[in-house]
């Protein structure tokens, strides 16, 4: 599996940011956070809150499954 690093200042790729998303990291200052890190540049915040919001989105008809039963 190829891992892209999402965030070069802090080396965090876009596994660890699906596993902050998962854990309830909702911004891209949160992500950060939860990998003990903090915004550096900031030329990731647009990538990750892309990809927080793609998550999101998928989780979305899930919980609407889970509603309907
Ligand atoms: S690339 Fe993420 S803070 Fe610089």
């Amino acid at each position: 599996m190829v891992l892209m690093i999402i965030c070069v200042c802090n080396r965090i790729n876009c596994r660890s940011v699906r596993e902050a998303v998962d854990s309830g990291a909702r911004s891209p200052k949160a992500v950060q956070a939860h990998h003990g890190c903090k915004i550096n540049c900031g030329k990731c915040t647009t990538t990750i809150g892309e990809m927080i919001a793609e998550q999101m989105d998928r989780a979305v008809p899930q919980m609407q499954v889970l509603a309907a039963e």
